[in-house]
């Protein structure tokens, strides 16, 4: 069967796909200490690069250089000032060999969602509102025992602790009294620092007005120094009940000044930094922003809300719009469900807000589907996630009809689970997956890159010892 639809090329700004096919945008947790790309990151996207992908997108990279930035979850990257340029300038030029285009998410803090700092633990993360996180175990462990299953094996004795079964099905008068809320963060503390933060959030400090526009700016400032440093787009990262999520969200974001109440305040922070990027690097560069379809928690930002804000950031200057879904407090039933297919419902809503904007959407497994949800037309550029983990080949074997030799996803949320345990993320189908460093013959063989250095590796041989 061929699957033309996912090789036609398309444009976004200035910006030419070879094909639909993107790796959707991963935290991978290879950064070196302080958010430095380590060269596994360079293995990992050449792979996916050489792989056929028309366009990679890196995980969330942190511009906010404070103590309050929350920032410390799950090893993250940073991209605050020139001192992580040179590092990126090489992991772009190796992906540009392979004629895939690269955009970098950029992002202003993981507000409620972070960790204290390492160095200053007495410094609480900065949001919109005093609101902690309190992800609600009973949803995260119904939907995704998969994800138990792993943990368990890396954290060995605190799950055990708890009945899952039976905590699964406690009321909310047990769930939430405070013996047992007592005995959950007296036993999630004893896992490491990031599995409990990521559950359960410290008090979050108030921003002031000068800290957002500040955030604001180094947005802008960032996004430009992006461009200068060749990546081909930019990705505001305003999913997933990350910082500008709050902004975002009514369940989050209490406040009383510009920045909240009403739909067109609390969505003030993204649009300003989408004017502000726009004013610095001009109209026709790609920038977008990725929106969760809905925030799918009682209270949260709901779908035709998000579809207002998209309306508002074409207004103010996006090229695209990138699909997520969820919370971390919605974390089970939707930021890496089960399945494919199952972010697709949002893409026509956006769609239609933003009078055609091409949407990039995630979560497929099959050619079949990816290529019935282009058909479709509300979606035009797939993106693969786990399933670019498990298969970096995913492309190429669609197009050359060998379909059949795909490694699948199963969905064992491995890759995810890892994080839990402060480790390099895995893959239980595939595991060259974040170890492609010490495969260059994977990246590099047949390639114009590897030519490149082939060639000038002859002239350097053949010398004799002096
Ligand atoms: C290990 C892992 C890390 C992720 N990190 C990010 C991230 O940094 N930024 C982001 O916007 N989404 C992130 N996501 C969400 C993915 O982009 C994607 O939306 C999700 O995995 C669902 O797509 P899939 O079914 O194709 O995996 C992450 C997902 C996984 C599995």
């Amino acid at each position: 069967m061929s699957y033309d639809a996912l090789f036609e090329p398309i444009t976004i700004g200035n910006m030419e796909l070879k094909n639909r096919l993107a790796v959707a945008p991963m935290n991978v947790g290879y950064s070196a200490p302080d958010g430095y790309p380590s060269d596994h990151y360079l293995a990992h996207y050449a792979t996916r690069a050489r792989g056929g992908f028309g366009l990679i997108t890196t995980t969330a990279a942190m511009v906010n250089p404070y103590d309050w930035a929350g920032s410390e979850g799950m090893n993250p990257l940073k991209f605050t000032d020139y001192r992580y340029y040179r590092f990126w300038s090489e992991i772009i030029k190796a992906i540009h060999y392979y004629d895939c285009k690269m955009a970098i998410q950029l992002s202003p803090g993981w507000g409620r969602q972070g960790h204290p700092n390492v160095g200053r633990p007495d410094v609480p993360a900065a949001a919109p509102s005093c609101v902690p996180l309190c992800m609600d175990l009973r949803d995260y462990f119904k939907k995704s025992k998969g994800n138990i299953t792993q943990l368990s094996k890396r954290v060995p004795g605190a799950l055990e602790a708890m009945d899952i079964d039976g905590l699964i099905n406690m009321t909310d008068e047990e769930y939430f009294s405070e013996d047992f809320q007592q005995f959950l963060q007296d036993t999630l503390s004893k896992m490491n620092p990031e599995t409990y933060h990521f559950i359960w959030g410290d008090v979050p400090r108030e921003l002031t007005i000068p800290e957002i526009k500040d955030l604001e700016d180094r947005m802008a400032v960032q996004a430009k120094d992006a461009f200068n440093l060749e990546f081909d787009a930019v990705e505001i990262h305003s999913p997933h009940g990350y910082l500008i999520h709050q902004f975002l969200s009514p369940k989050m974001n209490k406040r009383h000044d510009e920045y909240g109440g009403s739909l067109e305040n609390r969505a003030r922070f993204l649009i300003n930094i989408i004017k502000k990027i726009r004013e610095k690097v001009g109209p026709d560069k790609p920038v977008w922003c990725r929106l969760s379809g809905d925030e799918l928690q009682p209270g949260g930002i709901s779908h035709d809300e998000q579809c207002q804000v998209a309306a508002m950031a074409k207004d103010a200057g996006v090229n695209a719009i990138n699909v997520s879904q969820g919370s971390y407090e919605a974390m089970g039933s939707a930021f890496a469900p089960d399945g494919e297919g199952d972010f697709t419902r949002w893409a026509a809503g956006f769609k239609k807000a933003t009078n055609g904007l091409p949407i990039l959407v995630p979560n497929f497994l099959t050619p079949a589907c990816a290529e019935k949800a282009i058909k479709e037309q509300s979606v035009d550029i797939i993106q693969l996630g786990r399933q670019s983990l498990a298969d970096p080949f995913w492309p190429v074997k669609v197009k050359t009809g060998r379909e059949k030799e795909i490694i699948k996803c199963i969905r064992c949320q491995q890759c995810f689970s890892e994080f839990g345990a402060s480790h390099f993320l895995e893959c239980a189908v595939n595991p060259v997956t974040g170890r492609e460093k010490y495969f260059p013959e994977l990246w590099l063989a047949g390639t114009k890159f590897g030519d490149r250095l082939k060639k000038a590796l002859k002239k350097m041989e053949g010398f004799p010892q002096i």
